[in-house]
Formats: structure tokens, C-alpha cells, sequence
């Protein structure tokens, strides 16, 4: 399953890239808004493409280079891409020797390629259950302390945290209603055996929330392991923390009348995001850029994100939940 690049006319009409411009994406993911972006800013400008996944860079790499047929080697060097956390780019910038950007998006989360990893992202397929989207550090069997990089698999904390910690993380990154019981009953149940895969974690889950309480949600049911799951991958991979890093570090990273988008699929991320930006436009050093119509509208006061048309969310179900945010730095 290709990921579909979320709100992409939306980012690509407000982020408005020039030739000749250097432009960053943080999440490049399968390549899908880096390929807009690239194609705009060429044949002189730079285009940065990170993610924690390894994959991923491949899968971007192929489709930027193939869609925009760049067979020319100039072309080819001002696309690079690094294996890396978008929290690291203050220090990226300044080893690869490339001076703040135009631009950058940062699109959270993860992708329809996760879903397909095996690595347990899916609770539709049984699978060990690990969630990290990098998964070298310990393959190398680099230990580390960076509290950035994922070094627990979801089968290491499932298996070892307290039962209170485990309900926190249940309610703090899924809002999940029956975050105690399940946390109790999967104290109980790996007394008797180790929780290893997906399939073994959504039984647990099945036998605390009774059938009649599946979660409903603007009328759909939506499975009952969806938000014990989501919270795992968020707290697995720090995400909430390197949102906030980044959001931090933005006047390291982007050049005065720089544009940055952030697409959120969580309501913790977007208010992370919208009180940042407040923030940033409350001590003049940037202005909110609301209007995705034409040419982008400065708006001092929007408070609105941008959201996917009924149209999109019918075409790709994914982005329902997104919002986008955009800021020109001053
Ligand atoms: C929603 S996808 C991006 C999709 C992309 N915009 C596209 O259209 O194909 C998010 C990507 O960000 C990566 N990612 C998540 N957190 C990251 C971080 N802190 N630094 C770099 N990449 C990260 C994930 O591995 C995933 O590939």
C-alpha cells in the first residue's frame, strides 16, 4: 500500500516554493509532498529529505527520481537525504554545510508503509510487536541514552513497565476509557505468559472492552485496540518530545521569511503546534499563514488549521483526523 501524501495541493499552494530556493521535508516519508516540492524548486534548488526509517528514504529516493525522470547528476546532488531524526537538523545543517532553509514540512506520524513493515504497527495482522520507526540503534546493538532515539520495543515495555505507568501512557497518548483495566489485565496476563505479538496484545484488549463498547467515533466503530495501539507507537518513539525539540529550534533551522508547515494527526501534537506558532506570532517573529486558496493570505489572527475536503477524506480515509498549520517566520 503506496502512502497518499496528506493535504498535498493545500501544502504545496501555501508553502509556495521558488526555484532555486532550498527547501527541507523532515519526514520524508515515501516522497510524496517531497516530490511536489522538488520539482518546483528545480533545476538549482536543495531539497533535505529526512525520516527515521531506512526504507522509507529508499522508497522516496526511487519515486522523486523516477517521477521526475533525474537521470543528470547534477539534479541528483541537490536532492539529499539522511537517515535521521528531524530533531538533529540544527546540527545536520551545519555538518552537511547548508545554511537555513525556505522552507520545511514536517508531516507526523507514521506511514502506510509501517503498516506493511512487520513490525507490528497493524493490530489487523499478527506480528511481533515492536513499533519502532528506527529500528538501527539496537541492531547495531548501539545501547544509548538518547532519550530521542527508540530503543524499547513495544514487546520490552508491554512486558516490563508498572501497571500504573502502562494505564498513563493508555490515557495520555490515547485517551483510552478502559486505560486501567487493560493495564491491569496485561500485568495479569504476562504473569502467565509473555506478550510478544500483536494478535496476543488485542485479546487482552478484547477482554476488557465488551463488545457493546466498542469505541464509536462520529458514528463509526473503530477497533477496540486502535488507541491502545496508537498510544504505544507515540510513546515508543518519543514523538510528542521531538515535536517539541523542533518547535524550539525552528529560528536554527528556517531563514527569515521561511515558511513551515506541520501536518498533525493528534490532538496533543496540533495544540503542541498551536501554541508554538501563537507564541511566535505574539513576539512578532512570525506571521500565521491560513489561506490555502491562491496565493497565501497573512492572517494575524487565525486560529483555524487547515483541513482535508470531504473529498480527500473519502479518497484516502488516513486523513481524516489531519491539520495542517503554516507560519512564515519575520
Ligand atoms: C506521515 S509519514 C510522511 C509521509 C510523507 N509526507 C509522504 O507524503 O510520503 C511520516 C514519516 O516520518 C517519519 N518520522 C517520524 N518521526 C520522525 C522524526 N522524528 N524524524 C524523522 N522522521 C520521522 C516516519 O518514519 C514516517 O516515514
Amino acid at each position: 500500500m503506496i502512502h497518499v501524501p496528506v493535504l498535498l495541493k493545500e501544502v504545496i499552494e501555501i508553502l509556495d516554493p521558488q526555484p532555486g530556493e532550498f527547501f527541507i521535508d523532515g519526514t520524508i516519508g515515501s516522497g510524496g509532498h517531497a516530490v511536489k516540492i522538488f520539482e518546483k524548486i528545480l533545476p538549482n534548488g536543495k531539497l533535505l529529505g529526512l525520516d527515521l526509517d531506512k526504507n522509507n528514504l529508499k522508497i522516496a529516493k526511487s519515486k522523486i527520481l523516477t517521477e521526475l525522470r533525474i537521470k543528470n547528476s547534477e539534479l541528483r546532488n541537490n536532492l539529499i537525504l539522511i537517515h535521521g531524526n528531524y530533531t538533529d537538523l540544527p546540527e545536520i545543517l551545519k555538518k552537511e554545510k547548508l545554511g537555513k532553509a525556505n522552507g520545511l514540512i514536517i508531516d507526523l506520524g507514521f506511514s502506510s508503509e509501517h503498516l506493511e513493515s512487520g513490525r507490528g504497527f497493524s493490530f489487523l495482522k499478527n506480528e511481533p510487536l515492536d513499533m519502532r520507526y528506527n529500528v538501527e540503534t539496537r541492531d547495531k546493538g548501539q545501547e544509548t541514552s538518547d532519550k530521542r532515539q527508540a530503543t524499547r520495543t513495544v514487546t520490552e515495555i508491554i512486558n516490563s513497565f508498572n501497571e500504573k505507568d502502562l494505564a498513563e501512557i493508555f490515557w495520555k497518548y490515547g485517551e483510552e476509557r478502559y486505560s486501567r483495566q487493560i493495564a491491569r489485565k496485561i500485568i495479569e496476563e504476562r504473569k502467565i505468559k509473555p506478550i510478544k505479538t500483536t494478535f496476543d496484545l488485542v485479546e487482552i484488549i478484547k477482554k476488557v472492552i465488551p463488545p457493546s463498547h466498542f469505541h464509536r467515533h462520529s458514528h463509526r466503530q473503530i477497533h477496540p485496540a486502535t488507541k491502545v495501539f496508537q498510544a504505544l507507537r507515540i510513546y515508543v518513539n518519543h514523538e510528542l518530545e521531538n515535536l517539541e525539540k523542533i518547535l524550539k529550534n525552528l529560528g536554527k533551522i528556517i531563514k527569515n521569511k521561511g515558511r513551515i508547515a506541520i501536518i498533525s494527526y493528534h490532538s496533543l501534537e496540533d495544540r503542541l503546534v498551536k501554541n508554538y506558532f501563537r507564541e511566535l506570532k505574539n513576539q512578532r517573529k512570525a506571521q500565521i499563514l491560513t489561506n490555502p486558496a491562491g496565493k497565501p493570505s497573512v492572517s494575524y489572527g487565525a486560529r483555524k488549521p487547515i483541513r482535508p475536503t470531504n473529498e480527500e477524506i473519502q479518497a484516502n480515509p488516513r486523513s481524516r483526523s489531519a491539520k495542517l498549520r503554516v507560519i512564515i517566520l519575520r
